[in-house]
């Protein structure tokens, strides 16, 4: 049944484990690696040859000649393939991979991105194929690429994604606004770079294959692969049990994942394959660059009444740009509104998701324009933001109202325990030594969404219960937080609690994206778990609506028996599932927060150091604040990152991305990250899920980057609107 009529009071809502800091129940093996990546199934796949994949080496074109005479030729190798003898596979309309579409390979003589694979060798040892891989000539004919946005914004049409939001009449309301500003923003393309790289290792029994692959969504997964090698889906296995990281970037199956499948059915042997760090780069999927338009119109106390966004970005044809201006439409009130995302069509590497696709970025522009506002307006940014509360949707009105909505709360309880009133408004007067000291804040915004998930229990003789579903874990704490789910259900301790995830044989799930897994999968958790207590109710003949399960025991009124004896020998399970209703129509769902950060500027050189960041955050019940908490402090680095250093650089010749390594991809290390406070606050939803949840992990990231921004402009009044916020971008404007 959809879930459509919220519940009232649940057995998780006695918070014994539930809501409490539980350390990671797979800390241990992962400690002591026991717990298994995708590129360390040993034993289940002996003898393995090793994949090599060659990528493009120029952005658009054809290739002309390949020659692969010398790499089969070379020690070790078993198999070359190319777009001329790879197996006949399925077809896609699009060159960016689609998560739920074939993702072909070696299809054909035309190259549409650089790093696209264009030729793959497998032999005895890693260093066989890759030595053989380099042993390829490839002559390629180039032609010209569409690889810069801002070049391309021209030819911009309508985005595939999201809608335009026209209320009212903008520009009129614009033009008469007492108080407006007009800026625009730009972002660059973004790289998720998890720390495992993407790596599969494939194993054919007969016509049916195992997959060991690192993906985000298992039934994703098999069906890509079903759709893509021709095989039907029962017959593809795939195992996810472990991840290490995704931000979105393995919601896709890449080259590692077709060419080791297919070469392991031709050669009859397990193949393994694990992209290097500089073949992620390129080969894999990034977050799109945008460009984005703010027009902010308001009265003279602060008011909206006029709010423009124009977002573009672009992708290979049949992609998704960057959803930059969806939290425009939901996150200030305002009569009159004209959000809009246009798109253009890019040969550079496919642009998808990264860690909140859309806010991530859409805030970087959003919450900055608001902080011009402010100074304009000579009103405090913190109190602007709250004259803009709503509670309802904008766009819809009082009749789709938010679901639950702390914006103002958090912005306060997060202004008290950061000391905002310390801020001076003035740009550019607190000094500490060398530095320009100053503070910033932004909102924290994060669509809610809630996807189908399901699980199997069975609680056996000697009282252990195990949860089976296809849910992953991608670091985030998902084998915690649903240990913690089903111990509260049945009133067992944790510890007696096993739960197995990321296999394609267990119960299809949502998988871990979009921050709706913890809330999706705990909920599909949920529903398993109560109809075992139903089931254990009707064994024993106890009212279900007394029934109490508690301590390891099944009890109504006098009678009470352990769960083990209420269960026998044989043991007893349940399944169920988590369907999405109409609840997220009838309600705006979304995640609130604020963010709050002090940096230092050096008045010399521009150098920016983050000196302390709060948030405060509200997204529904918090599972487990020790992992919902390390959630957050890994959005705002990312936000941190964001705002300061990440960037892919795009070769306009080639039309790659040139920094392909930690190295010059940067990302914030220990060094550049200070104390970091995380406030959550008491917040219960159940029109979101019957857990109450609402995603929390994006949100970490969501206005991080924009609080810093405009941290760097209270500090030294400097207003810098393409990111990242380097050195030079600021130096020469410094006051002397
Ligand atoms: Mo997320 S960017 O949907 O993993």
């Amino acid at each position: 049944m959809p879930y459509d009529s919220p519940v009232t009071t649940t057995p998780l809502d006695r918070e014994r484990i539930v809501g409490k800091p539980q350390p990671r129940v797979d800390g241990p093996d992962k400690i002591t690696g026991r717990a298994k990546y995708a590129y360390e199934y040993h034993a289940e796949a002996p003898n393995p040859a090793y994949g090599f994949l060659l990528g493009s080496a120029i952005g658009h074109g054809t290739i002309d000649k390949i020659d692969t005479r010398d790499a089969e030729a070379a020690p070790g190798v078993r198999l070359v393939l190319t777009h001329k003898n790879m197996p006949r596979q399925g077809k896609s309309d699009s060159i960016a991979p689609q998560y739920e579409a074939a993702v072909p390979h070696l299809r054909g003589p035309e190259v549409d991105f650089f790093g696209q694979s264009v030729a793959f060798v497998v032999a005895d040892t890693f260093e066989q194929a890759r030595a053989a891989a380099y042993l390829i000539r490839v002559r390629y004919r180039r032609a010209s690429g569409r690889f810069v946005l801002a070049a391309e914004r021209q030819h911009a049409g309508p985005a595939p994604h999201g809608k335009d939001s026209v209320v009212g009449d903008f520009d009129g309301a614009f033009a008469a606004a007492p108080v407006t500003i007009d800026v625009t923003y730009t972002t660059p393309d973004h790289h998720p770079s998890p720390m495992e790289p993407p790596a599969s290792t494939a194993i054919w029994h007969g016509d049916e294959l195992t997959l060991y692959t690192s993906h985000q969504v298992v039934h994703w997964a098999t069906h890509v692969l079903a759709e893509t090698l021709l095989v039907p889906e029962e017959k593809i296995r795939v195992v996810s049990a472990f991840v290490g990281g995704g931000f979105g970037l393995k919601l896709a199956c890449y080259g590692d994942a077709i060419l080791a499948a297919t070469a392991a059915r031709i050669l009859g042997r397990p193949v393994k394959v694990a992209l290097t760090r500089p073949q992620m780069y390129n080969h894999t999927t990034h977050r799109p660059a945008t460009i984005q338009r703010l027009r902010l119109g308001a009265e003279a106390d602060g008011r909206l009444v006029a709010v423009g966004h124009d977002a573009w970005s672009g992708n290979q044809p049949g992609g998704r740009g960057e959803n930059a201006a969806e939290q425009t439409k939901l996150l200030y009130a305002g009569a009159n509104r004209l959000i809009r995302e246009r798109f253009s069509t890019l040969e550079l590497p496919p642009g998808a998701s990264m860690r909140a696709p859309g806010e991530a970025v859409g805030l970087l522009a959003l919450e900055c324009a608001m902080d011009e506002l402010a100074e304009k307006l000579g009103i405090d940014p913190v109190e602007l933001r709250i004259r803009n509360d709503t509670s309802f949707d904008p766009d819809k009105g009082p009749s789709r109202p938010f679901s639950s909505r702390a914006l103002v709360e958090s912005l306060r309880i997060g202004a008290e325990r950061f000391g905002w009133s310390q801020r001076n408004p003035m740009p550019g007067q607190v000094r500490d030594g060398a530095w320009l000291v100053g503070l910033g804040v932004a909102a924290a915004f994060r669509g809610n969404e809630i996807r189908d998930s399901g699980a199997r229990v069975r609680l056996d003789g000697t009282g252990r219960l195990v949860v089976e579903t296809q849910m992953t874990d991608i670091g985030t704490g998902s084998y915690t937080i649903l240990a913690q789910i089903a111990a509260e259900m049945l009133g067992l301790p944790i510890e007696r609690v096993t739960v197995r995830l990321g296999d394609s044989n267990f119960p299809r799930s949502s998988g871990s994206g979009g921050s709706w897994g913890a809330n999706s999968a705990g909920s599909g958790v949920y529903f398993a778990c109560d109809e075992l207590r139903t089931a254990i109710a009707q064994k024993l003949g106890f009212e279900p609506a007394t029934v109490r399960f508690e301590d390891g025991r099944v009890g109504d009124g006098a009678r009470s028996v352990t769960l083990a004896d209420a269960v026998g020998p044989d043991g007893l399970s349940a399944s169920g599932e988590m369907k999405a209703g109409d609840l997220t129509k009838r309600y705006a769902q979304a995640s609130f927060g604020a963010h709050f950060a002090e940096v230092g500027v050096d008045q010399a050189t521009g150098e920016i150091r983050v000196r302390r960041m709060l948030s405060a955050v509200a997204a529904g019940r918090i599972i487990n604040p020790a992992t919902a908490r390390s959630q957050c402090l890994g959005g705002m680095a990312m936000g941190i990152g964001a705002a300061l250093m990440e960037e892919q650089v795009v070769d306009p010749r080639f039309g790659g991305f040139i920094n392909h390594d930690l190295a010059e991809y940067q990302v914030p290390v220990h060094a550049d990250i200070p104390a970091l406070e995380v406030l959550f606050l008491d917040e219960l939803d159940a029109a979101s899920s019957p857990v109450k949840g609402k995603g929390v992990g994006e949100l970490g990231i969501c206005g991080v980057g924009a609080a810093v921004a405009n941290a760097v402009y209270n500090a030294c009044g400097v207003r810098v609107r393409d990111y990242p916020l380097t050195m030079d971008k600021i130096v020469a404007s410094l006051p002397v």
